[in-house]
């Protein structure tokens, strides 16, 4: 009887030790860098050590950026004859241990990328059938967040795989981020936040402002449309992923990347860079270095925001902060300058498109207005607003706090 109640207590005392390490992972969205939309399937550790030095020395890593995440084709082509995943020998020499220790040796964290299928994207062998085994070796390396693709899984349910893999890193006992990737196929927004920390909600961003590539890949414009009713289900330790941050791949101007990446901040999205860290431009440093705008990505409250306003030219985007404080974007999507006068008194009768968030808004308090990119005081709400939105830009302001 004794030896039952000590049995009891002690997995009971367990049971609580073990979640609570998993409780406050990524309970603001993850901040780092991935190799993919970059490098792609050109990546070796000498790549990744590099990334690490410059997430330093740019001063990222002191913005908030703390993830090195290894997409897809660091694997060998086969599993060693235990089955063990192991790396491309050529590629990572020093195998994943060692890069794992070097990135930590710079205060910054490891990420790693598998498939929930049978192989990944690129044909390297996938986790199907060998989670708890790969679960436990990413442990041993000291992985600290996983990126599980949907690939060569047809036959598969998400939820029962990506459920496995979850059930599998927590039995491995170390934290590790988990960020679900089926592409925003079975609405993981759903389900996914029982399982991991992020769950992509598209198809694949590709450097542009509203492409779209036969194969499926998109423009940043095409995947915020598809973000705008899902600002319910984020919330710490659990967000929507709109994919990689293009800022900075050279294929669109200073004020589309500014709009893609206060747009992402306004989502509460993960701030995942996927450029070449080691060669960037002032202006492409100028916008992942804004503190005040990243502020708004990692707002505590985790409140992603939400369309309050939309014709074919102008959207305005607005977040509630903690403090009381709220973001407000204006988006110019069209090819011409738009004249905005805001009257914030009457402006908030209007009904925001997407409902209730919108009334909450509803406020008769004066605000500071500043402005996140020019950094400064622009006037208060008492005021009306009149300024130029430059077209593809964005003004992105925080009405900060309420002037007693
Ligand atoms: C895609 C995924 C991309 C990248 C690529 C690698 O399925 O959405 O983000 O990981 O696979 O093959």
């Amino acid at each position: 009887m004794r030896k039952t109640i000590i049995f009891l207590l002690l997995s009971v005392v367990s049971t609580i030790l073990y979640s609570q390490k998993f409780e406050n992972l990524a309970e603001t969205p993850p901040m780092g860098w991935s190799s993919w939309n970059w490098f792609g399937r050109n990546i070796n550790e000498e790549i990744i050590k590099s990334i690490a030095d410059a997430m330093v020395s740019s001063g990222m890593k002191d913005a908030g950026y703390e993830y090195v995440n290894i997409d897809d084709c660091w694997q060998d082509s086969k599993r060693d004859e235990s089955g063990n995943i192991v790396p491309d020998k050529e590629k990572f020499p020093s195998g994943m241990k060692n890069l794992a220790d070097y990135i930590h040796s710079k205060g910054l964290k490891f990420g790693i990328y598998s498939s929930a299928g049978v192989k990944t994207c690129n044909g390297y062998p996938g986790s199907r059938g060998y989670e708890f085994q790969d679960a436990l070796t990413y442990a041993s390396w000291g992985v600290d967040y996983l990126k599980l693709d949907w690939c060569y899984a047809s036959t598969q349910n998400t939820v029962a795989s990506y459920s496995l893999m979850g059930q599998a890193l927590k039995e491995a006992g170390r934290p590790i981020v988990f960020s679900i990737c089926e592409h925003g196929r079975t609405e993981p927004w759903t389900w996914a936040p029982k399982i991991g920390q992020l769950w992509r909600t598209s198809t694949d961003i590709q450097d542009c402002w509203d492409c779209t590539r036969s194969w499926g890949g998109e423009g940043w414009l095409n995947i915020l449309d598809k973000q705008a009713k899902l600002y319910s289900f984020a919330g710490p330790g659990h967000w929507n992923d709109p994919d990689m941050l293009e800022v900075g791949n050279g294929n669109m101007s200073f004020n589309e990347y500014k709009a893609h990446f206060s747009l992402w901040c306004m989502l509460s999205a993960p701030l995942i860079a996927g450029n070449d860290l080691r060669s960037m431009t002032k202006e492409t440093l100028e916008i992942f270095n804004n503190k005040e705008v990243i502020n708004i990505d990692q707002d505590a409250m985790g409140k992603q925001g939400f369309i309050a306003y939309k014709d074919s030219k102008l959207e305005i985007w607005m977040k509630k902060l903690s403090g009381d404080e709220i973001a407000i974007c204006f988006f110019n999507r069209s090819e011409n300058a738009i004249p905005l006068k805001i009257n914030w008194q009457t402006f908030w009768g209007h009904e925001g498109i997407y409902g209730n968030g919108f009334k909450a808004f509803h406020f008769d308090k004066e605000y500071r207005i500043r402005d996140l990119w020019q950094h400064k005081y622009i006037g208060t709400t008492a005021e009306v607003f009149t300024e130029t939105l430059e077209r593809h830009s964005v003004i992105l302001v925080k009405l900060d706090t309420p002037i007693p």
